[in-house]
């Protein structure tokens, strides 16, 4: 039996029913991926609907300023992430055929090169702050693209499933990809596949594995090692980006990047002067004022804040 058989069998009874798996609108797609990205799957559906409220197509977020994204995105954490989401729906909407609104779509419905060519993914991935993952995630949940998006969580569950690697890195990617044909099925529900991984990654296949208990422990060349007892978890799996930190501050310089922009969303509008004190309670001016100014001129840069006349604000009006 074929791996993408047994793994949907157990999906259509066990997988999980969530809204953007409802859907082929690729902004929906889009708006779910980037924040599954930093969060959860059962705090993404909160803000999840509450940013489609607000924001239901890409003309309604395209034309969103700076401000008002940074808003509808508080409490997700990672807030440039908000613009770039902001910026990609702008430029979808300069390009119709990455909506699969044009000449694309034609030619693929005449049916000359079906399953031949991914042609929105490779579209998609030219975009500004579209990477490999998210490519294949529209790709394939939007459009019906035969690709296998891969982010940690399907890097692991097929590392493990071909390759009974129990720790797989992302120089497995390549190795993956090019396995397509034992994953996807050549027609059908191929975009379902990675659908029923992710469920698998979080019920059985987590880091540490549930593996007596698996649905797939009979074809997993994995399995074994784990059940045999004798697998180590690594401490660091891969390793993580070096976070830049202030002299012996207690945290990297993202968490007061985050305290600061929720203190000007809360007030609207604060004096540079009064930042350091609301943001560290540790902050000693002689020393820590440059670096204030440093990470706000840092923000700024990046379209997060205004500053004019001592007073920083969210930006206006971009
Ligand atoms: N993580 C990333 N994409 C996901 C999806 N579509 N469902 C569940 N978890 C995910």
């Amino acid at each position: 039996m074929p791996l993408w058989t047994r793994l949907l069998r157990w999906y259509d009874k066990n997988g999980r029913d969530l809204p953007w798996r409802k859907t082929r609108d690729p902004y929906r797609i889009l708006v779910s991926e980037i924040m599954l990205q930093q969060t959860q799957v059962s705090r993404g559906l909160i803000f999840y609907e509450r940013w489609l409220r607000q924001f239901p197509s890409w003309n309604k977020v395209a034309i969103a300023t700076n401000s008002q994204v940074i808003h509808a995105w508080a409490g997700l954490g990672y807030n440039r992430r908000a613009l770039m989401l902001r910026d990609i729906a702008r430029q979808v909407v300069a390009d119709p055929s990455l909506r699969g609104l044009s000449s694309t779509k034609q030619s693929r419905d005449k049916g000359s090169i079906r399953f031949a060519r991914n042609d929105m993914e490779d579209a998609w991935i030219k975009l500004k702050g579209v990477g490999p993952y998210t490519a294949a995630a529209i790709a394939t949940f939007a459009f019906h693209e035969r690709t296998i998006p891969i982010d940690t969580n399907i890097r692991r569950v097929l590392g493990r499933l071909l390759f009974g690697t129990t720790y797989p890195q992302p120089a497995i990617d390549d190795k993956i990809r090019a396995n397509v044909d034992h994953v996807l099925p050549k027609r059908g529900r191929f975009f379902d596949v990675p659908q029923a991984i992710f469920d698998l990654a979080t019920t059985h296949c987590a880091k540490v594995p549930t593996c007596a208990t698996c649905p797939m422990r009979t074809v997993c060349p994995a399995a074994a090692k784990f059940l045999s007892g004798r697998v180590r978890v690594p401490k660091q799996m891969v390793k993580k980006a070096v976070e830049s930190r202030h002299r012996d501050k207690r945290f990297p310089d993202r968490i007061y990047r985050g305290r600061i922009l929720r203190l000007v969303r809360e007030n609207g509008s604060v004096a540079l002067d009064e930042i350091g004190q609301a943001v560290d309670v540790g902050y000693d001016a002689t020393v820590d004022h440059d670096w204030i100014v440093a990470m706000v001129g840092r923000m700024e840069k990046d379209g997060m804040l205004s500053y004019s006349d001592n007073r920083v604000t969210l930006p206006i009006n971009v």
